[in-house]
């Protein structure tokens, strides 16, 4: 039996990855734990095998509720739950240092409480911090950390104590590290979404400084199945980069974004940049390539292609999380949040 408690499964990726992990394993029960922020949205879930989901509000900074949700014969704990937006970390910090910091070493205790077989954390290639532009520079596992945002150190120091709990208490712990994440259901905070939501509607395409950044691209599905086999043979204590060697400038997303919807390029409109925004992001994905035999199913083309499609067949989501409609059911739900 796999027997999964995922945090952070009501968000973009966590959500993707509990429709996955349903699909691929007839064996696998899900609880979901998440405490509905405003990026987190039930309706990411519409469709999915009720009979092996449950989905349980709660907030990873509060060891009662979590040991409360957490079965002893959980075979895994996935920690998807964070803050994730670089921009919103920029504004305030405090909510990505209780979450994607405190949070985590709740879990990580309650884990060894419970005797979890094996707890996989979910990282970001932005805890090593930025490259060099137009150099043949790559992250790898042992790149030394240089998180330069707030959210990159929270996700930074949330690895030391992942890394501090398999040491220390030998527990059984992998993380995985990914670039930028593109597919359905991403809130449309984030820079694709909110690009493609825009476009749909011919309103402007706001694009960082010179637009020149290079981000590392993987549709999140290609994301969400190494997670599951990183879960199930990745090596106890080890680091895996997850990317599909994808690198794009942001303008060139934009530009082709546009194309594919046939809107005209005169809807990008340049903003001023991103305090401390980081120039480029690569990874070099060789060791789970090698040690997994792990390979994206996606090229970009085809993934971009899947993407747009799904936004524009669900606007109604698009609307929905836009608004904060979506928000105010919870609110009659579960009360305030
Ligand atoms: N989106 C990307 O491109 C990307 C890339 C690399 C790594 N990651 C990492 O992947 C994970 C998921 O990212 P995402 O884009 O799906 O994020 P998201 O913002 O879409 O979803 C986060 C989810 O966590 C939940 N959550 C937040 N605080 C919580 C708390 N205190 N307790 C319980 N649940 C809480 C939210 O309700 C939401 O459902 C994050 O850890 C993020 O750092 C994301």
């Amino acid at each position: 039996m796999r027997n999964l408690f995922v945090t952070g499964g009501a968000g973009f990726i966590g959500s993707a990855f509990i429709r996955l992990a349903l699909e691929e394993f007839s064996d696998c029960r899900i609880v979901n734990f998440d405490a509905l922020t405003y990026a987190g949205n039930l309706d990411n879930l519409s469709g999915i095998d009720e009979s092996r989901h449950r989905f349980w509000r709660g907030d990873i900074t509060d060891p009662d509720a979590v040991l409360a949700a957490l079965e002893a014969e959980t075979d895994a704990i996935i920690n998807f739950a964070a803050e994730s937006h670089v921009d919103r970390s920029i504004a305030s910090a405090h909510e990505f240092l209780r979450t994607n910091v405190l949070g985590t070493q709740v879990l990580l205790d309650a884990a060894r409480e419970r005797g979890v077989h094996r707890f996989v954390h979910i990282s970001t290639d932005e805890v090593t911090g930025s490259l060099p532009e137009d150099e043949e520079a790559f992250f790898d596992e042992s790149s030394p950390f240089a998180p330069n945002s707030p959210y990159a150190a929270s996700k930074a120091a949330a690895e030391h104590l992942v890394r501090a709990a398999h040491h220390t208490f030998g527990l059984n712990t992998v993380i995985t590290r990914c670039g930028n994440n593109y597919g359905p259901r991403q809130f449309p905070e984030k820079f694709l979404p909110l690009m493609l939501a825009n476009a749909m509607r011919d309103e402007a395409i706001p694009v960082y400084g010179d637009g020149r950044n290079v981000r590392d691209w993987i549709y999140v599905d290609d994301h969400c199945r190494a997670i599951l086999q990183v879960m199930e043979r990745g090596r106890t204590g080890e680091t895996y980069n997850i990317g599909a060697r994808n690198e794009r400038r942001n303008i060139d997303v934009a530009q082709s974004v546009l194309k594919i919807l046939g809107k005209p390029p005169s809807l990008i409109k340049f903003v001023k940049d991103r305090l401390g925004h980081d120039r480029r992001y690569a990874i070099d994905p060789t060791k789970i390539e090698t040690e997994l035999g792990w390979r994206p199913r996606e090229t970009w083309e085809s993934g971009i292609e899947k993407t747009i499609r799904w936004y524009a067949e669900n606007a109604e989501w698009v609307e929905s999380a836009r608004s904060g409609a979506y928000r105010e059911y919870y609110a009659r739900q579960y009360g305030t949040i």
